[in-house]
């Protein structure tokens, strides 16, 4: 296969780690790529421009594309490729991602399908939403319906600040047209973990597991960001529990998908809450793999990761016996001191060898001098593996003591409650 990878994050990067692993010489193009990847297989072409990205796949001999971030997907880039028999682009159908793209979309379908989530209702004016949230007890949770870069969803501890969320995003102020359908929803308790599915429609495989770190500084203080850290596998992720997600949310999801004439392909990532009692119910769902979690969970794949692309493209996923290693990897965001306020740019970022944990580049770029600096907030993912969880998390801990640049910062809890 001649791969072409969208996108420019850890994520990306570590898809890139992944396939080169398996194919040392073959053409694996990152578009645009970032800082940790060989110059000589960046594009540096916007993921927007999708006329761009063909003309390249077909110079180039690409056959398959794999997508990272969600905007691309939801836009319809799997559509536009559909008119080129030779280049497979794997994911969702702009209909199908809709489950991650459309948050209204997504309630509605789990509603049809009786698939566990919270209790919810959908608005698109102040007057009744905030008379809603006056009925309702809090805590309660406003979610801007569309795509937010993650910053979409308010968890509300009192009414004041779900009367003004509602109003900040139904107004347009806050996420402009994204906001303009909002979700209000139940708090669900519980905790969290991150299931990960390849499917091709009918079939379909677990790539992984993860649990991630969202708030910003040790012992979860400090603003949302879109990630500091993860460990995979979940551990609150038991057998029993993972049955259950199996036969209530994962498997009536790529049934009802198929049933509404929109079957859904690619990687659907399943955001969990599971109750105390282990009742998991439906946070999110994402089409596309998470990020820092493939940071963990590619590193523990033994399955080539271009076997379980093939096999989603020849819909052949049922036949795959995907094998993962059993031991544990953690992933440390090294992130820019500010963030996610705002932080300095393009600091250079010097690179040590790593004897043991694999650094996967985020927000890296090389400069016109061709010096990698920073170019985001989450600069650097450091990941260890081990045969334990505190093993994995020493080999990354380990890097990170001797390897602390001034000005950047990181949390030092990532899967500690756990070991
Ligand atoms: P999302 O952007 O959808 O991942 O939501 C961001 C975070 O908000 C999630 O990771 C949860 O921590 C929290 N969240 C979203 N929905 C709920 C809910 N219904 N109950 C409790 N927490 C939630
Ligand atoms: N780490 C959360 C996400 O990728 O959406």
């Amino acid at each position: 296969m001649n791969i072409l990878i969208i996108g420019q994050g850890g994520r990306e990067h570590a898809m890139y780690h992944s396939l080169r692993q398996s194919d040392p010489e073959g053409i694996i193009h990152v578009l645009p790529g970032n800082g940790g990847v060989p110059l000589e297989d960046c594009v540096p072409l916007p993921m927007s421009d999708f006329e761009a990205i063909r003309k390249h796949a077909r110079a180039h001999q690409i056959d398959f594309i794999l997508v990272g971030p969600e905007q691309p997907l939801v836009d319809g880039i799997v559509d536009f490729f559909q008119k080129d028999p030779d280049i497979f682009v794997f994911g969702p159908t702009a209909q199908a991602a809709r489950l991650e793209g459309s948050k209204a979309y997504a309630k509605e379908f789990m509603e049809e399908f009786a698939i566990p989530t919270a209790q919810y209702r959908t608005f698109t004016e102040i007057g009744p939403a905030q008379e809603y949230l006056h009925r309702k007890e809090m805590p309660i949770v406003v979610k801007a319906s569309g795509l937010a870069a993650g910053k979409g969803v308010t968890v509300c501890f009192d009414r004041q600040t779900a009367l003004l969320a509602v109003e900040e995003a139904l107004s347009g102020r806050a996420f402009g047209e994204s906001g303009k359908t909002v979700v209000v929803e139940d708090f669900l308790e519980g905790r969290e973990a991150s299931i990960f599915v390849v499917t091709d429609g009918e079939d379909y495989q677990i790539l992984g597991t993860a649990q991630d770190y969202k708030r910003v500084f040790d012992g979860d203080q400090g603003a949302n960001t879109g990630g500091m850290g993860a460990f995979s596998p979940a551990l609150i992720v038991n057998e029993a529990i993972m049955a259950k997600v199996k036969s209530l949310i994962i498997e009536p999801t790529i049934r009802g998908m198929a049933q509404r004439g929109t079957p859904y392909t690619g990687i659907l990532y399943v955001g969990l809450m599971i109750s105390s009692k282990g009742e998991p119910g439906v946070v999110e769902y994402n089409c596309r793999m998470g990020d820092p979690e493939t940071q963990v969970v590619l590193p523990l794949l033994l399955t080539p990761l271009q076997e379980v692309l093939s096999a989603a493209r020849d819909r052949k996923l049922g036949k795959l016996s995907l094998k993962s290693r059993s031991g544990f990897a953690v992933t440390v965001v090294l992130a820019k001191e500010g963030y996610p306020g705002p932080y300095a740019q393009n600091i250079p970022v010097t690179m040590p060898v790593s004897q043991q944990a694999q650094v996967f580049h985020a927000g890296t770029a090389r400069n016109d001098q061709g010096l990698i600096v920073s170019t985001g907030g989450r600069v650097l993912n450091i990941t260890g593996v081990g045969a334990t969880l505190r093993q994995a998390r020493e080999e990354a801990y380990d890097f990170l003591t001797k390897y602390h640049p001034e000005g950047f910062f990181y949390r030092n809890d990532i899967g500690l409650s756990y070991i």
